[in-house]
């Protein structure tokens, strides 16, 4: 008789030669249990979505009250759907001026698709930058403005207007003219590496993008709703993008992506020709109740401010341990944590054992010698000293071989 787990292996697509394969019996806070009962301290939120832990109660909640006044009734644009406006005004209310209206989708390849097409529909322009080492998604717009080339490689012709320029280097912005319809950047780069621009990068690309009438997408889907510190990462440098992309934390574990951009901008997506850009379920209500609770929790607990507190006390505790089991650096912005190796061997030792000793954490998806923390933003200090712990003994078995 085959095991779920066989079933796992045979019937669902395998996406890595190793998958965690940690069968899930129930989740919640910043635990997932396996069905033999072992917990498991999620030091990754499924990657940046679980920002209020696993099945907060006031999501399931608004999950189960809207489940039971209606699920899908029409394709998006056409109904007035109560969750999605007042999810919609609520965004607008908290996102910086002048952007206001919102375009939902299921996911942030999603957005990220809706925003490009935006940007070379409303300029007239065909050209794309983007950066190295950058991530937004791996449908073929996203990939196609994803900064490395092994994963673009296998899956090529592209889009072949897209120049990538070196992330961080103020020096090549020039590179940016005004066949540029838009340049798109993640504030900080997550799979990247959480690689963390230098203070003038960001202020002398919006200038530029300014000069020169090309958009400027700010990707936030992994840096979105608190993560960093604030609610957005680009208030960290006061920017104003042209589009920004959210997803991950935004449908508080539910699927649901965003673009949101100035009503002129968002416009042109209503005529010439109208239905030019529909989704079927994108802003399905469901998620969105799911959305509006999540923001309404990360707003009434100042889960950015705590993020930030929070972060600050992880990455001190982590820099005490540098040195140890290649070891070798340390940054981060409120929860949103990257730890260098000194070798990828050293790197998946370590990975490996934290998840022995029942920690999850991560690899970046283009640096396989960096581990990327991106734990709930509630998590609590006996939870990080919890964690401390088992990487402490990690890095210390790392030494003894
Ligand atoms: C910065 C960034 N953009 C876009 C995406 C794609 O989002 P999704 O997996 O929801 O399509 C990701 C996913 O990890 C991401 O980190």
């Amino acid at each position: 008789m085959p095991t779920l787990r066989d079933d796992f292996f045979h019937f669902v697509c395998q996406t890595s030669p190793e998958p965690l394969g940690i069968e899930v019996e129930r989740a919640h806070g910043c635990i997932v249990v396996d069905k033999n009962g072992k917990e498991y301290l999620d030091l990754l939120s499924g990657i940046g979505v679980a920002s209020l832990g696993h099945a907060h109660p006031a999501v399931v909640q608004a999950v189960k009250n809207q489940a039971e006044r209606y699920l899908h009734t029409m394709v998006y644009g056409e109904y007035v759907q109560e969750p999605q406006v007042r999810l919609a005004r609520r965004l607008a209310e908290v996102v910086p001026a002048p952007l206001l209206v919102t375009y939902f989708t299921n996911s942030g390849t999603e957005a990220v698709e809706g925003a490009l097409k935006t940007a070379r529909k409303y300029t007239g322009r065909s050209r794309f930058v983007s950066f190295t080492g950058s991530f937004h998604g791996d449908t073929f717009g996203s990939l196609s403005v994803g900064g490395n080339l092994l994963y673009r490689m296998p899956f090529e012709p592209l889009l072949s207007a897209v120049t990538f320029l070196p992330f961080n280097d103020l020096d090549t912005l020039a590179g940016i003219d005004e066949t540029v319809a838009a340049v798109i950047i993640e504030p900080i780069q997550g799979e990247g590496g959480v690689r963390i621009p230098d203070r003038e990068f960001l202020p002398a690309l919006r200038q530029r993008c300014s000069a020169v009438g090309a958009l400027l997408i700010f990707d936030e889907v992994i840096t979105g709703f608190g993560r960093t510190g604030k609610l957005f990462a680009c208030e960290h440098w006061q920017i104003v993008p042209d589009i920004l992309v959210l997803a991950k934390a935004l449908g508080g574990g539910m699927p649901l992506g965003a673009f949101i951009s100035t009503p002129e901008i968002m416009a042109t997506l209503s005529t010439d020709p109208p239905l030019a850009h529909v989704t079927t379920f994108g802003g399905h209500p469901v998620c969105c109740a799911a959305g509006l609770a999540s923001l309404e929790v990360i707003l009434q607990e100042q889960l950015p401010q705590r993020a930030l507190v929070t972060g600050e006390e992880f990455l001190q505790r982590l820099q005490s341990l540098l040195g140890m089991g290649g070891f070798c650096g340390v940054r981060g912005r409120g929860l949103l944590l990257g730890m260098d190796f000194s070798t990828p061997e050293a790197t998946k030792r370590f990975a490996h054992d934290c998840f022995t000793a029942g920690v999850i954490l991560g690899w970046t998806l283009h640096q396989d010698t960096v581990i990327r923390l991106a734990p709930p933003l509630i998590i609590s200090s006996v939870e990080i000293d919890r964690a401390v712990a088992i990487v402490q003994d990690a890095l210390q078995r790392g030494d003894s071989l």
